[in-house]
């Protein structure tokens, strides 16, 4: 269902909404490794705000690791090839890996990953995305666990860019990108507290 958006954003998930299912899906994660010693990887930059919320919420001796990888280029936007910027600072073989994404748009970026994180002999590997934008879906994906189904709308904060900007909003915006376009401060006020809910 498309909904009108009043002005240049309108709030999707609050804060609230986004803590009580960041604290379920750490209980759920909790309770599936339970006895064993997962390491999340986070995919810096975007999915590093959701993994400091969700490590603790996951009451196990877990490690935490970060990878970069550039986005492939628009133009070949479905050969899926991106280039490893920042890897892992530990080895994964044998170990039981959650890869922790904010968002799985097409899921070209994260099915590469996944191929090279698989070469590397994991006891076994997960995705855990906060957002699945599922009807954009181009490689098919396992997402064992997964936060909210994201329409197909540009989102930013908690973690979510546009040019940079808006990852620390609390909450998740979806945008109006004509608008961003024009004037990429226009949504300033919201970082202020001064338009939506900022709970
Ligand atoms: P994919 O390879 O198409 O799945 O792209 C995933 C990456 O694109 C995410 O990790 C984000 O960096 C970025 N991305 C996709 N959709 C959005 C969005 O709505 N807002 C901000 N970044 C997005």
């Amino acid at each position: 269902m498309m909904r009108s958006m009043e002005g240049p954003a309108s709030v999707l998930f609050s804060e609230d909404e986004i803590r009580a299912r960041v604290r379920e899906l750490g209980a759920t994660i909790s309770r599936d490794y339970a006895g064993r010693d997962p390491v999340l990887i986070s995919v810096l930059k975007g999915g590093a705000v959701f993994l400091a919320d969700l490590i603790q919420a996951i009451d196990l001796n877990l490690r935490t690791d970060f990878m970069s990888i550039s986005k492939y280029e628009e133009g070949d936007d479905d050969s899926g090839v991106v280039r490893i910027l920042k890897d892992l600072d530990q080895d994964i073989g044998g170990d039981h890996v959650i890869v922790v994404e904010d968002i799985v748009d097409t899921g070209l970026t994260l099915s590469y990953l996944l191929s090279a994180l698989e070469a590397r002999n994991p006891a076994s590997l997960e995705v855990c995305a906060l957002l699945d934008k599922s009807a954009r879906r181009i490689a098919p994906l396992d997402i064992r666990y997964r936060g909210f189904d994201c329409p197909d709308r540009f989102v930013i904060g908690y973690g979510l860019d546009y040019e940079e900007r808006y990852r620390n909003l609390p909450f998740i915006l979806e945008v109006d990108l004509e608008v961003l376009a024009r004037d990429p401060l226009a949504l300033v006020p919201y970082l202020e507290g001064e338009r939506g809910p900022r709970r």
